[in-house]
């Protein structure tokens, strides 16, 4: 996965371009729009965040107006609209989860990163933030990592602090 600052213009890989071929042959070819979504999941796995850059270049390969693309990346919360860490938490702050401790897992999130909300920790492997419902609200608390959406409940202090050394030693 790729890196990018906020400023710099993205270039799309051939093998991301391999894909977006791929998916766009799903869709009927007077519909092709409606791949926006998947190749925008995609480009989020390429670069671990949505460039306005990279919006530009989806419109280009849809044939859309790149307003078209804003305006769905902005509306869905799963898109990350600033870059992250290779590790982003997503810790689920509805009520359930937070009557569960929610709360105190993203404080304790906030001193064992040394970040704050929305911030990426120095090694580039760390950001985390609260969201809405993750929908499995009977195992709270929950936090799911994107980009691949892998699932973790219960959640203690401990466990929490075994997930982050784990994913530190896999990296
Ligand atoms: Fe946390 Fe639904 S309230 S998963």
């Amino acid at each position: 996965m790729l890196k990018v600052e906020e400023q710099t213009p993205v270039a799309f890989s051939s093998e991301l371009l391999v894909k977006f071929d791929e998916i766009i042959t799903r869709y009927p070819s007077d519909k092709s729009k409606s791949a926006l979504l998947p190749l925008l999941h995609l480009v989020q796995a390429e670069f671990l965040w949505v460039p306005t850059s990279a919006m530009d270049k989806v419109a280009e390969y849809l044939n859309i107006q790149p307003i078209e693309v804003y305006e769905v990346a902005t509306f869905y919360s799963m898109y990350f609209l600033k870059p992250q860490g290779k590790y982003a938490l997503e810790v689920c702050r509805t009520g359930p989860c937070c009557l569960v401790g929610a709360e105190k897992i993203l404080d304790h999130l906030e001193d064992k990163l040394g970040i704050k909300e929305g911030e990426v920790t120095a090694d580039g492997l760390f950001s985390f933030r609260g969201v809405e419902c993750l929908a499995a609200c009977g195992f709270g608390p929950v936090l799911q990592i994107s980009p691949e959406y892998t699932f973790y409940e219960n959640l203690t202090i401990e466990s929490v602090d075994k997930l982050i050394e784990d994913l530190k030693n896999k990296s």
